[in-house]
């Protein structure tokens, strides 16, 4: 318990036991009581909130199907191994991200994991380690995901939308997301998580096609193919609005709900 609450606190969130009582909660910050269900929609069995997590959100999940971006034919990853989907990450050319890449960086954690967290694309250190998410976004979600039981390496695996370093660590474009989806597929193929959960708009766009707002998407269970996805806010926004973070932390309540409710 106490360790919990470090870890709550270690993610900015040690007040999160006084939102229960917060004046002037709001449909976006309801109070803290978990609700009788948190989803039905037409076909899909409802999702039983699971006991009661500090600020699960009282809000309504929907399963609308999403499709896939449909990935470019020059990369072909159907069939392959850990090592020969490493391999071939490391040595991919089929976007112009591989030439001034240090390494690429195709994920990390437990390959028979439940949660799958896709981020963005690699930054400065990541490049240079070949590791994703070991920067301060990375502190932060490692953080995010001790509060709730995890780590990367125990029932997480963390991956990108790309693997190699944006410059400047712009966004990743339409373009490269695109060409490196391939081996995003395979490691969802190879891990079969039991829930993903994506980190900001490049992530979840990536993993459900078509245009996503994160206020919009959030406290919504998507369907991937079978695999509930949950749409969050990326840990480098959290770092610049520490007020989302309790914001978070209902997601990541929302998705452990989810998850066991299955
Ligand atoms: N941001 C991301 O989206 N991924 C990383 O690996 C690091 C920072």
């Amino acid at each position: 318990m106490k360790r919990r609450a470090s870890m709550l606190r270690e993610m900015g969130l040690a007040p999160v036991w006084r939102l229960r009582d917060a004046p002037g909660a709001t449909e976006d910050s309801p109070p803290a009581e978990a609700p009788a269900s948190v989803a039905v929609a037409a076909g899909v069995a409802p999702v039983v909130a699971a006991p009661a997590p500090a600020v699960l959100p009282a809000r309504t999940a929907v399963l609308p199907t999403a499709s896939p971006l449909v990935a470019p034919a020059c990369v072909v990853t159907e069939g392959m191994d850990w090592d020969a989907l490493e391999a071939a990450i490391g040595a991919c050319r089929a976007c112009p991200l591989h030439e001034r890449r240090t390494m690429a960086v195709p994920g990390v954690g437990d390959r028979a994991a439940d949660w799958l967290f896709v981020g963005e694309g690699p930054g400065a250190e990541e490049d240079l380690r070949g590791e994703p998410f070991v920067g301060q976004a990375g502190k932060l979600l490692d953080a995010m995901l001790a509060a709730i039981g995890l780590a990367r390496g125990r029932n997480a695996y963390i991956a990108n939308a790309v693997k190699c370093r944006p410059p400047g660590n712009r966004t990743p474009e339409a373009a490269e997301i695109a060409a490196c989806q391939p081996y995003l597929e395979r490691q969802i193929a190879l891990i079969q998580p039991r829930i993903i959960v994506a980190l900001g708009r490049p992530a979840a766009q990536t993993l459900l096609g078509g245009e996503v707002k994160i206020n919009a998407a959030r406290g919504r269970l998507f369907d991937r193919a079978g695999i509930p996805v949950v749409v969050t806010y990326h840990p480098a926004y959290l770092l610049r609005s520490p007020q989302d973070k309790a914001k978070a932390w209902e997601d990541l309540c929302f998705a452990r709900a989810a998850l066991a409710s299955r």
